[in-house]
């Protein structure tokens, strides 16, 4: 199956594609993104997704419908020519191609790319042993509520993070509370309790988390969303984070210690149980 790239109009191979030197994207991080993933021709939660592309365009002072750039075709197309069982799409909006300046013209065209790949896999000897993860101060912007493509706090954390010999990174406020992973939502279980940090303006609002809250009210599982602090993960029973490509992930190690007793917990099995289950419903 081929990977398929599409840019302003234009689907083709992905090795073809390309953008100008001077797209504000690429030369100002001037943009934001979606990631989907599709199941046959079916996009999970798409509505939902395309709601906070709206926000995050918004966001970043580029009030463009996604209705109107014609996302939506777009990532209809894209599938269908890629033909992967599970597709991973991944959208693109910058302020589009300009002469360098920091100031920009409201009436510029914008970028759109995409990129259409299979779905990656999460080994499954790493989702029955869980992660491992450390937590660093989280030195971002006060507005990760927008997917900006602005990542390079994320980037240098996750790879710290494995240098170290971690799976993944989390970021704690200087006020000691948790934020999320370095491209994933954060969750706990403390005494039978489904606990994740709020969803403020200093966090991702994850299509997967808001999902898995309403996956824990159909089992019935109690649930808080609150501010969590780095020795409550620690202290934790249960630990495990949340993406739209990695579904939800156990953590079994925070820092130097096990999370509970160091294993996938329980309370986390039955919820990712009924996330798979409703996913297939949700398809259906
Ligand atoms: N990232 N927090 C951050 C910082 C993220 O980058 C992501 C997703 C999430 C989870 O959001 P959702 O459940 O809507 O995927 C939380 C995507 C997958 C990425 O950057 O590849």
């Amino acid at each position: 199956m081929p990977e398929i790239g599409y840019v302003n109009g234009s689907f083709c191979d992905l090795s073809d594609a390309t953008i100008s030197i001077e797209d504000r994207g690429f030369q100002f991080a001037d943009g934001v993104y979606e990631v989907f993933v599709a199941y046959g021709d079916r996009v999970f939660k798409q509505a939902e997704h395309l709601a906070r592309l709206a926000r995050s365009l918004d966001g970043i002072r580029l009030p463009l419908d996604p209705a109107t750039l014609g996302v939506e075709q777009v990532i209809r197309e894209g599938i269908a020519r890629a033909g992967f069982e599970e597709t991973m799409v991944y959208l693109q909006v910058t302020r589009g191609t300009a002469a360098r300046s920091h100031v920009y013209n409201d009436d510029v065209t914008p970028t759109v790319v995409a990129t259409f790949k299979a779905k990656p896999q999460v080994a499954r000897e790493k989702r029955e042993r869980g992660l491992s993860v450390i937590t660093v101060p989280d030195m971002r912007w006060p507005y990760c509520y927008i997917k900006s493509i602005a990542l390079l706090p994320n980037v240098l954390a996750k790879n710290d993070a494995l240098r170290r010999g971690y799976d993944d990174a989390v970021f704690v406020a200087p006020d000691g509370e948790v934020r999320e992973a370095s491209a994933a939502n954060v969750f706990v279980v403390r005494g039978g309790v489904l606990l994740t940090p709020p969803g403020t303006d200093f966090i991702l609002h994850g299509i997967t988390r808001a999902h898995i809250l309403d996956c824990a009210a159909r089992i019935d599982l109690p649930r808080d969303e609150r501010p969590i602090t780095r020795e409550e993960l620690s202290a934790a029973d249960e630990m495990f984070i949340s993406s739209t490509t990695t579904d939800v992930l156990g953590v079994t190690r925070v820092d130097d210690r096990a999370v509970g007793a160091g294993q996938v917990g329980p309370v986390s099995r039955a919820l990712f149980d009924e996330f798979r289950a409703s996913v297939a419903r949700d398809l259906a």
